[in-house]
């Protein structure tokens, strides 16, 4: 027996994600180019905050010193002075924007994010009265803000926001903006001394701008009610990988009394992001109670449980998909030959539902922990079935169809560990429904970037190899035309292992197949943070949304196609060009 494609069920697209092409524009020159140069640089402003203290308002001059300051601390090139000024700025605010209601808040867009030529927006005195279209960014921002009570507004207008301050309902600004509208405007905000943030446009030419969304989400939802807020991410994240250290496992797990115990200790040691288990205590530190106490031994426990899950199944993935190296050494199955693999992999699971039964927790959290591990890996395995029994028999899949693939697969492991995080603070049942929408994105947008790296030039590989569902391969065969597609075809008919990648990599590149991956991951990041939108928790919503940036911001896509990277540094000023009609058709299709 074998599947057929149409037994795969389609996944529909996100509806109202921004659709234009216009978002993977490059940054002006004077703007550090990559977000994980932004993200870098914003770290170290921040961080030059904590420790300096500077106070606002200041004076241009004065901040430019600091800024100095921090680029020589940090080696940033000169270009970038107003830019990290601007920041800094930002982070000086920060508290004190925190400390203010949100109705006390005014939110102010400008019209150039929405997409010119497709925008149905008209305009009235007080600036842009959005359709909530959901081809741009606008409506997202607008919608959250106004439910949290914001005014908003979409305009340039200094006058009227001048107004507004004037009638002293509005104590704090969230802005977004280009810097040379920064730098006009700036000496009267500084002089009005009015708290403000002001989220640097990555354009200036008026039209069709785009800005670093989770930044502007972060700052507009920054609200003293949030007490993970000053959670470090990062050193949590150093924290839970110290966890996996062989010396630290055998303190959580108790000491290897036999060699297939030793080999399964081994493989959990042996490397690994680590994200789902940070996922499980930063969902614990957001939902306790006890806030304030030291983090209890006991969650090291289910952390672990819940990475033993994650590297049961990369074993056996390694084996189904007949992998030979991971973390650029043999695969498991390499190594010790699939028996010893299958029967480490089935003892990890077996870890992890023991770890959890062992930690003193209630016995209904305990029963929720095991319940949302059993489903997790229930649908896992149904995801990587249908990929499976597709292989066996393979032909094209469209790319609804590779989602849902992604969705099934690669989502269940991130929502375990959520769900385990918040049944251990026992406080799953508020959030589960939550949990399980970000999951889902988190985890398409997880297996879009894998899949484009595993493409990308810089993953060594020359062939195709084994064929596999991905986003990129069906999104190619999609637009590309006459003998392109044919040779796509066969690529997915799996006749063709020995396909040359760099030909594959330039006909994607050439149908701008690679550009629309990109706005897919970022749509299912941005339908990540929209799935918060109903959280009550200030906590939870807080930190999943950084969690987010934290995730991915630490991996750029590099090298998946030179021609791409130049056209991006060489033609600087040109915009990419926009979504087709039958892509806007499809979108709102959903
Ligand atoms: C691998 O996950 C499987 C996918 C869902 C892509 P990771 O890339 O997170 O693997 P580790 O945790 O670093 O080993
Ligand atoms: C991820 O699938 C494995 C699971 C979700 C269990 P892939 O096969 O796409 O991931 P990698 O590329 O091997 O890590
Ligand atoms: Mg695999």
């Amino acid at each position: 027996m074998s599947t057929s494609t149409t037994e795969i069920a389609s996944l529909a697209l996100p509806k109202t994600v921004p659709i234009t092409t216009t978002r993977v524009r490059p940054p002006k020159k004077n703007i550090p180019q990559t977000k994980a140069e932004r993200d870098a640089l914003l770290a170290a402003i921040r961080n030059y905050v904590e420790v300096h203290n500077p106070v606002p308002p200041m004076p241009q001059d004065e901040l430019e010193v600091h800024a100095r300051k921090i680029h020589k601390q940090t080696g940033t090139p000169e270009i970038y002075l107003h830019y990290t000024a601007v920041c800094l700025n930002n982070e000086m605010w920060r508290e004190t924007l925190a400390s203010i209601p949100y109705e006390r808040r005014l939110l102010l867009m400008p019209k150039c994010l929405r997409v010119e030529d497709k925008c149905p927006a008209p305009f009235d005195e007080f600036g842009l009265l959005c359709k909530q279209c959901g081809l741009c960014t606008i409506q997202d921002f607008q919608n959250e803000a106004e439910r949290l009570g914001y005014a908003v507004l979409v305009a340039e207008g200094s006058a009227v926001v001048m107004s507004l301050i004037q009638t002293g309902k509005i104590e704090a600004i969230v802005g977004i903006s280009c810097l040379a509208v920064l730098e006009r405007t700036f000496p009267y905000v500084e002089a009005a001394a009015i708290p403000s943030v002001a989220v640097p446009l990555l354009q200036d030419d008026c039209i069709n701008t785009t800005v670093d969304n989770d930044w502007v989400w972060d700052y507009i939802h920054l609200s003293s009610e949030d007490k993970t807020r000053r959670l470090n991410l990062n050193a949590l994240h150093e924290d839970v990988r110290s966890w996996f250290d062989r010396e630290s496992l055998e303190t959580i797990m108790g000491a290897a009394t036999g060699q297939t115990e030793a080999i399964a200790l081994d493989w959990m040691a042996r490397a690994g992001k680590r994200w789902r288990p940070f996922l499980t205590v930063a969902a614990y530190q957001a939902l306790r109670d006890d806030r304030g106490e030291p983090i209890p031994e006991d969650i090291k426990k289910i952390a672990v449980a819940v990475e033993s899950f994650h590297k049961a199944s990369l074993i056996h993935d390694d084996i189904e998909d007949e992998d030979h190296e991971r973390y650029g050494e043999s695969t498991l199955h390499q190594e010790y030959g699939v028996p010893v693999a299958l029967n480490v992999g089935d003892l990890l699971i077996g870890e992890g539902y023991r770890l959890i039964g062992e930690c003193s927790v209630s016995d209904k959290q305990k029963t929720e922990m095991i319940l949302a591990a059993s489903v997790g890996q229930r649908e896992l395995c149904r995801g990587q079935g249908a990929e499976l029994l597709w292989a066996r028999n393979p032909e094209v899949l469209k790319s609804t169809q590779v989602l849902e693939i992604f969705r099934q697969k690669t989502a269940p492991a991130f929502e375990v560990a959520l769900q385990v995080g918040a049944a251990y603070a026992g406080h799953l049942n508020e959030v589960a429904t939550v949990l399980h929408e970000y999951s889902e994105a988190l985890g398409i947008a997880y297996q879009i970037r894998d899949d484009l790296d595993d493409l990308s030039e810089d993953s060594g590989k020359n062939e195709l190899g084994t064929i596999r569902p991905s986003i990129l391969l069906s999104t190619t065969y999609e637009k590309a035309k006459g003998e392109d597609q044919e040779f796509m075809a066969q690529l997915w008919s799996g006749k063709n292992a020995s396909a040359d990648l760099d030909r594959v990599r330039a006909l994607a590149h050439g149908v701008q197949a690679d550009d629309r991956c990109m706005l897919l991951l970022e749509s299912y990041k941005e339908t990540a943070i929209r799935s918060l939108q109903g959280l009550e928790n200030a906590n939870l919503k807080g930190l999943l949304r950084r969690v987010l940036g934290k995730i991915f911001n630490d991996l750029e896509i590099k090298g998946w196609c030179r021609e791409y990277e130049v056209k991006n540094g060489v033609r600087e000023d040109e915009s990419v060009a926009p979504a087709t009609e039958d892509e806007v058709t499809a979108v709102a299709a959903g």
